[in-house]
């Protein structure tokens, strides 16, 4: 077999389209969809990062600021500009770049953030919401897996899913959108000690661990669909994610390469986000 690939990038310009144009007709009606970009430091890896999620805003219409602030910013500093940026009426959406310097708790950062414009969805109500099945924002990444999911018709009810990965960004949010869907979910990560045992029963899999060669062909059923959220470097320094891309591409059913595969996809779902955030505050006005 010879896996079919979900091109992230093709699935992200479909979806950036619809952004688009949702965002003008929201225009028509007054409305500038806002976001707010806040840069602490100079990680070079978080200035590209925040690059592409500014430039992404502005080529689908969207308002956008992007804030930067040195290194030595002080916590309660930061703190006032995230207080200042809730009460914007033309922000909706506020994400502050991970990671920020040691003297600031990340954490306390993140829950000062208006969960309504929390776009990246790292709020623990956020993370309430997405437990309990309720309205809110659910983080970028496994949100554009589900997408992926959904762009290939797949239907996860009574599948087996395994998540290889617990991190609070990618394989706790991930887990629990399969759930929803009604999947059977299993959750792998550095203490399971036979990983294997458990892909290999598995319908899809989702590896998120940011290492090469977590997943490879032996590792999966025929037919089994597979997403790589990993971003690494392979000794070449080529891009590669946390699948043996050629080999698992010899036994699944469908894949995702890395890169054009969830990574743009990430970008994308934060402008959904933000989206639909404004989209929130204008339903509130009426
Ligand atoms: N750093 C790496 N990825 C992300 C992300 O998705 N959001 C934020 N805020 N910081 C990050």
């Amino acid at each position: 077999m010879t896996a079919q690939r979900i091109d992230g990038n093709a699935l992200s310009q479909q979806l950036r389209a619809q952004v688009a144009a949702d965002t003008a007709a929201l225009k028509a009606q007054g409305l500038i969809p806002g976001l707010a970009v806040v840069l602490v430091g100079d990680n070079p890896a978080s200035q590209v990062y925040v690059r592409n999620k500014v430039k992404a805003c502005q080529d689908a219409g969207l308002h956008s600021v992007l804030e930067k602030y040195e290194a030595t910013m002080s916590e309660a500093d930061l703190l006032a500009r995230v207080e200042a940026l809730n009460n914007d009426p033309q922000i909706h959406g506020i994400l502050v770049q991970l990671p920020l310097p040691a003297h600031i708790d990340a954490q306390k950062v993140i829950e000062a953030i208006s969960p309504a414009k929390d776009v990246d969805g790292f709020h623990i109500a956020s993370a309430g919401a997405l437990m309990t099945g309720m309205p809110g924002f659910w983080p970028c990444t496994p949100y554009g897996c589900m997408k992926m999911l959904e762009s290939i018709g797949y239907k996860l009810r009574g599948k087996h899913a395994v998540v290889i990965g617990r991190s609070n960004i990618v394989g706790k949010p991930m887990a629990l959108m399969l759930l929803q869907e009604n999947a059977t979910v299993t959750i792998c990560h550095s203490a399971t000690p036979d990983l294997k045992a458990h892909t290999l029963q598995a319908d899809v899999i989702v590896a998120a661990v940011g290492k090469r060669n977590v997943l490879t062909a032996d590792m999966v059923k025929p037919g089994a669909v597979v997403l790589d959220v990993g971003m690494n470097r392979n000794e070449e320094g080529k891009l590669c994610g946390d699948v043996d891309f050629e080999g698992v591409s010899q036994v699944a059913s469908y894949i995702t390469p890395v890169p054009g595969g969830v990574g743009p996809m990430t970008i994308t779902m934060l402008l959904v986000n933000t989206l639909e955030s404004a989209k929130r505050a204008l339903s509130a006005q009426h």
